[in-house]
C-alpha cells in the first residue's frame, strides 16, 4: 500500500486517541476538547507506572481504538485481549484494527464483547482495564459483578472514569436514564467504594483529576438535581484487588454469580423440597 493510502485511511478514522506510528503517520484525536482528555489520558499512563506488565496477560474492556492495548504491550504485557462492543462504539471499531497493523502488533481483537458477557470468555487475566466505560453503563453492578468473574486472586483491575466529589450527597449516585447526551452513572467516591466492595473488589489506589465542568455536566446536572450550583465532575482512576470471604455489605445471597466468592453463600442451594 503506497503512503498516500495509508494517510488517507487514517485520516478517514474518527481517532479517539492520538498516536505516532513511525515514519510521519500520525493519527490526530477528533475528541473536541482533546486538551482535556490529554491530562485524562496522563493520570492514567502515570498510574500505570505503578503495575509491572511484564509477561503479564490483560484484558482491556471497551478499549475503541485500543490506545491502552498497545500500551500494554508496549509495556511489556505477554498477551493483550483488546475488547469492545462496537454495538456501543461511536467509532465503528476501524481505528483499532488499522492501529494494529500499523503497529504491527500481536494484540488480539474481540469488538463484539460487551461487558455485560465478559464471564462468557471463560479466561481469567493478571490486569484488567476498565477505563472511560462504567459511566456509559445501564447497570455498573452487573458489569463490574462480570468483570469479578474474570480475575483471580492477583489481578489488578483499573477502574477509570467520572466522579461526583463535591455538590452531591456522599452516599448516592447519578443513575439518570433517558438522556443520552450525558453520562449515564456518576458516583461519588463513597458509593464507587461501596459498588465495588459489593462486587467482592478492595481498593488499593485512587488519583484525582478535577475537571471543569463540562456542556453536558451543566445543562444535565441542572435538570437532574434542580440547582444552580453544579456539582464538581472529576475522573478518576481507581485500581482494585478482588477479594473472597465475608462481605458485610450481603446480609443475603448476593445476585450474578457473586455468592461464589463468600463462604456464607457458596455451598450448592437446597434442592426444592
Ligand atoms: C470513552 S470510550 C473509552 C475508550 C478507552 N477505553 C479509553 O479509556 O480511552 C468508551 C468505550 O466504552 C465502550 N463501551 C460502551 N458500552 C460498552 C459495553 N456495554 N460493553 C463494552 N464496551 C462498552 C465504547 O464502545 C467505547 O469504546
Amino acid at each position: 500500500m503506497s503512503r498516500q493510502e495509508l494517510e488517507a485511511q487514517i485520516a478517514a478514522i474518527h481517532w479517539y486517541h492520538e498516536f505516532d506510528f513511525g515514519q510521519g503517520l500520525i493519527a490526530r484525536s477528533s475528541t473536541p476538547d482533546v486538551a482535556a482528555h490529554r491530562r485524562i489520558w496522563r493520570l492514567i499512563s502515570d498510574q500505570f507506572d505503578a503495575i509491572d506488565w511484564r509477561g503479564k496477560s490483560v484484558l482491556d474492556i471497551g478499549c475503541w481504538d485500543g490506545y491502552w492495548s498497545f500500551e500494554a504491550e508496549r509495556r511489556g504485557a505477554a498477551s493483550v485481549l483488546a475488547s469492545d462492543d462496537v454495538s456501543q462504539n461511536w467509532a465503528a471499531g476501524a481505528g483499532l484494527r488499522l492501529a494494529k497493523r500499523l503497529f504491527h502488533s500481536r494484540v488480539e481483537i474481540n469488538q463484539s464483547l460487551s461487558v455485560y458477557d465478559l464471564a462468557t470468555l471463560g479466561r481469567k487475566f493478571d490486569v484488567i482495564l476498565c477505563l472511560g466505560v462504567y459511566y456509559h453503563l445501564l447497570d455498573p453492578f452487573y458489569a463490574f459483578a462480570q468483570v469479578r468473574h474474570c480475575c483471580h486472586p492477583g489481578t489488578i483491575v483499573v477502574f477509570e472514569g467520572d466522579m461526583a466529589r463535591y455538590g452531591m450527597r456522599a452516599d448516592v449516585a447519578c443513575l439518570p436514564f433517558g438522556d443520552a447526551t450525558a453520562p449515564l452513572f456518576v458516583p461519588t467516591p463513597r458509593t464507587l467504594f461501596n459498588l465495588l466492595r459489593a462486587t467482592y473488589f478492595d481498593i488499593s489506589a485512587q488519583a484525582f483529576l478535577n475537571s471543569a465542568p463540562r456542556a453536558w455536566a451543566k445543562s444535565a446536572w441542572r435538570r437532574i438535581t434542580r440547582r444552580a450550583q453544579l456539582p464538581s465532575v472529576d475522573r478518576a482512576v481507581t485500581v482494585c484487588r478482588p477479594f473472597a470471604g465475608a462481605n458485610p455489605l450481603h446480609d443475603y445471597r448476593p445476585p450474578f454469580g457473586l455468592h461464589q466468592y463468600d463462604e456464607r453463600f457458596n455451598a450448592a442451594r437446597p434442592a426444592a423440597a
